[in-house]
């Protein structure tokens, strides 16, 4: 990583204090865990529309637009409410391959007022890029989100 996930927190902080819109805090803080995320190929959102996971902003290829519950990496962690760490996406049973260059992944739900009403995602091409580490530096900026209802 360029940088360690203090100071990834920090320059999420800067960027999104005080801006009451969604939509350009979700593409700046896709863009910045894109930037400063070692071999990263997407990051980005989905959120809750309609009973379903819609894209939402993110960097990297195009990717699929609905998400039902209980599908693919991003649907289990909104069904299970619980962060997915999968080291090789291959053996994730109904894994959606949005880019087919992507090997590994971790998705966290995002939550307001209890609910889930998001996830972020973030894909690999390199087999068991995320470690407990990420999961718990990514899981701090999902929180710092969550204390800001920064998509609300
Ligand atoms: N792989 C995800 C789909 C979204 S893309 O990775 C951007 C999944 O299995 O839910």
């Amino acid at each position: 990583m360029k940088c360690g996930y203090k100071e990834l927190l920090m320059k999420i902080q800067g960027i999104t204090e005080d801006i009451p819109y969604k939509i350009a805090n979700l593409a700046n803080i896709s863009a910045i865990l894109f930037e400063n995320m070692d071999n990263t190929n997407w990051a980005g959102f989905y959120l809750v529309e309609d009973g379903q996971l819609v894209l939402g902003p993110f960097q990297g290829k195009s990717a699929c637009i609905v998400i039902k519950k209980g599908r693919g990496v991003c649907g289990t962690a909104w069904e299970e409410n619980k962060l997915q760490l999968v080291e090789n996406v291959h053996e994730f049973k109904g894994h959606i391959a949005c880019d087919g260059a992507s090997n590994s992944e971790i998705v966290i739900p995002l939550h307001c007022n209890g609910e889930v009403v998001g996830v972020l995602d973030i894909d690999s091409f390199k087999l068991a890029n995320f470690s407990d580490e990420d999961a718990i530096g990514l899981q701090a900026i999902v929180d710092y989100m969550e204390s800001k209802n920064i998509w609300m």
